[in-house]
């Protein structure tokens, strides 16, 4: 692949969940080393769409490329690709009966056949890259929510993946946590050479550190481009979404009409 081909290529794209179609005519283009933004209201597809980079969504129409080959269908190919995927969900998920660096350490034990002392010095090196060296015995319950998502982040990258994606990194935390973390994210892109995917809802401490944004809406992308045009959007979706207005094009229950909200949404 050319080091200037999209990191992830959607075309066409349609996903269905529980029957109906959450998202359709979905084409998007991620270049190496950006970070882009995924924005919209909740219910709007997000996580839909990055469960499609991960293959753990299959396409209705169209095609996803990551790392510059179509999503793979076989599970064999499948778990290979997501080794090029660090992915860091909502609740952390980390193990409360292991310590930082042992949370860390995890992925490069399955993964890997390092030995023992490489892979602590691995460990040490993305526990230093979050910040967090000093915590490395500490276990989940010992750190404020803002160390434990470093954690996650730290573990999300043991395995060097050049793809990152984030799915609503800054819940839970406050607002400097929040920007410690998209710092974080911003620095870690470019240090490592990283591109980043970062789904959420907080437009304000996200956009700062983005290259491009998109917001979905409506079943589709209403926007794409800098965070800039995107502040001086006046497109009545993109404002309202922006502003926080309760009352326009997007309605109160984003679910398109007919649809049951899916017990699964939180999880
Ligand atoms: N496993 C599932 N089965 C059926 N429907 C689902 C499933 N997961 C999500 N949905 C539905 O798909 C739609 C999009 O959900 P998704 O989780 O992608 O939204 P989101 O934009 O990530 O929202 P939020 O900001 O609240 O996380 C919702 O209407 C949801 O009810
Ligand atoms: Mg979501």
């Amino acid at each position: 692949m050319s080091e200037s081909a999209p990191i992830v290529r959607i075309a066409g794209l349609r996903l269905d969940r529980g029957g109906r179609t959450v998202l359709r005519d979905i084409d998007l283009a991620v270049p190496r080393g950006q970070v882009v933004a995924v924005l919209g209201p909740s219910g709007s597809g997000k996580s839909t769409l990055l469960a499609a980079l991960t293959g753990e969504l299959e396409p209705a129409a169209g095609t996803v490329e990551v790392l510059g080959r179509p999503v793979p269908r076989n599970m064999r190919a499948l778990l290979e690709l997501r080794k090029g995927i660090g992915v860091l969900l909502q609740g952390n998920g980390l193990l409360t009966d292991l310590t930082a660096a042992e949370n860390v350490a995890l992925p490069l034990r399955t993964h890997t056949r390092l030995p023992k002392p490489v892979i602590d010095r691995l460990v040490r090196m993305k526990l230093h890259a979050v910040g967090l060296r000093a915590a490395a015995d500490a276990f989940p319950r010992e750190l404020s929510g803002g160390m434990a998502r470093r954690v996650a982040l730290a573990r999300a990258l043991a395995l060097d993946p050049p793809l990152m994606i984030y799915d609503e990194p800054l819940t839970g935390l406050d607002p400097i946590a929040s920007g410690v973390v998209m710092e974080l994210v911003r620095r870690l892109n470019d240090s490592l050479g990283l591109t980043s995917i970062v789904v959420t809802h907080h437009v304000h401490e996200t956009l700062p550190v983005a290259d491009h944004a998109i917001v979905i809406a409506n079943g589709g992308i209403v926007f794409s481009g800098t965070p800039d045009a995107l502040q001086a959007s006046t497109d009545p979706l993109v404002r309202q979404f922006l502003d926080g207005q309760p009352d326009g094009p997007i309605p109160f229950d984003a679910a398109p009409r007919g649809a049951t909200p899916s017990p699964m949404e939180a999880a």
